[in-house]
């Protein structure tokens, strides 16, 4: 035995895990446009949000253009959150001070002209831009805001008659309900495909619809899939091969987008024989210890408008899935865990000291690698990956997340290449 008397849990690793201004990963993640709301959010009444641990209060003016602002007004620190929007701008409650989306304060109703234009008010503020349903800010150092990168499974170009749509597919709480942890973990999950098969078929029954039946066979949970990892031109993806019950081979990949991008595909069997993931998500960190989802959905059209009877390959909103349920009972989180149990169980940020990684963590492995060789990059005065400087470099990214089915044979050619097995 082990004993737990004077167990000590040492700090987490926090280079990777905190976002604060100024840390280390809080830096990395300020380099990329971020998503802070769907489009939609932002109406005719301020919208106030936080992430990577700072609160923005974001408006869209008449003309249509959306302001980020900080939300404490530059004359008396009311939160603009309950400010007007008008045609010019956001006009904070109390004295009426008025801001532009970039920031310039443009009237100042109580007090004389010449005072406004001796003082030249700035309100800080944060670039934005929308694509796709969705707002985007970047908190990065002014005048280092790269192209927004369109991979090529959002670009119409690439994957033709599309609605982009901005959405929460799984509600607030993001991708498969979790909140209450630190972002990594969350997106660590990605890249962790033994998890599909041990929490989400083998204790807690079949969570994903059909992508996940039929893995039951095989003699242990080693011999379900055939998994590997690999390197790729934008991040870390898994390899996951397996034998269905007609002698077919299911391949399936997921990709993390480095830094907090990622691609799944369809957890739902389309019985399309290859299908590319339909939506963009982001592990968005609010704060060290909360984490939302929000995604890009490329909604097919048919005849010009939106498929009805389609939805996002990895909306689990109506499924048997457990942990689709917001509140469930503490019995029912006990008998079937979900991501949830799962992810905010590591602790609130894990602890990667009292880890003991194995083969089938090489995901989990060559992300945090990757990730620590960005921030190298960013000391070293780089761009580190995923940025885009080019406008034309920009459009039709290529992404590699797909389920398709193989032949035997297709399946036999690819022998082990799959990546490094887990
Ligand atoms: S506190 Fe905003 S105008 Fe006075
Ligand atoms: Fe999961």
């Amino acid at each position: 035995m082990q004993s737990a008397y004077g167990y000590e849990t040492p700090p987490a690793a926090s280079e990777l895990t905190s976002v604060e201004p100024g840390s280390p990963m809080g830096e990395l993640l300020r380099r990329y446009w971020q998503p802070v709301c769907t489009s939609d959010d932002v109406k005719d009444l301020p919208h106030k949000e936080k992430l990577l641990c700072e609160e923005i209060v974001l408006f869209r003016d008449g003309s249509g253009k959306v302001g980020a602002l900080k939300p404490h007004c530059s004359h008396r620190g009311t939160s603009l959150e309950w400010g007007r929007v008008e045609e010019k701008g956001l006009r904070c409650c109390f004295h009426g001070w008025l801001y532009a989306t970039d920031g310039q304060c443009l009237e100042m109703p109580c007090e004389t002209e010449e005072f406004r234009e001796r003082m030249n008010v700035w309100q800080p503020a944060y670039p934005t831009l929308e694509f796709g349903g969705l707002v985007f800010v970047y908190m990065g150092p002014p005048g280092t805001e790269p192209e927004f990168p369109v991979y090529d499974m959002i670009d119409p170009d690439v994957v033709g008659e599309v609605e982009l749509r901005g959405m929460r597919l799984w509600s607030d709480q993001g991708i498969g309900y979790v909140q209450d942890c630190n972002w990594l973990q969350h997106y660590e999950n990605v890249v962790d495909p033994w998890h599909l098969i041990m929490l989400h078929q083998v204790i807690s029954g079949n969570q994903g619809h059909n992508m996940l039946e039929g893995l039951t066979h095989g003699a242990t949970v080693r011999d379900m899939a055939k998994i590997g990892f690999e390197k790729t031109a934008l991040g870390v993806r898994f390899n996951m091969v397996r034998e269905l019950p007609n002698g077919n081979y299911f391949i399936r990949h997921a990709e993390c987008i480095v830094p907090n991008a990622f691609l799944v595909p369809a957890v739902y069997d389309s019985g399309a024989r290859k299908t590319r993931a339909t939506e963009l998500s982001w592990v968005v960190p609010i704060d060290d210890e909360h984490v939302r989802g929000i995604s890009i959905v490329a909604w097919p059209l048919e005849g010009g408008v939106p498929k009805a009877d389609w939805r996002p390959g990895t909306d689990i909103s109506d499924a048997v899935r457990p942990g689709a349920a917001l509140e469930r009972s503490y019995e029912e989180r006990q008998r079937k865990p979900d991501d949830r149990e799962a992810q905010e169980g590591q602790r609130t940020t894990a602890v990667h000291a009292l880890e003991n990684l194995g083969t089938s963590d090489q995901g989990v492995i060559m992300l945090r690698r990757t990730l620590r060789d960005q921030l190298k990059r960013l000391d070293q005065g780089l761009d580190p990956i995923n940025i885009v400087r080019d406008k034309d470099a920009a459009r039709g990214i290529p992404t590699g997340t797909w389920n398709a089915v193989l032949s035997a044979g297709e399946a036999a050619a690819l022998g082990d290449n799959i990546g490094r097995l887990g």
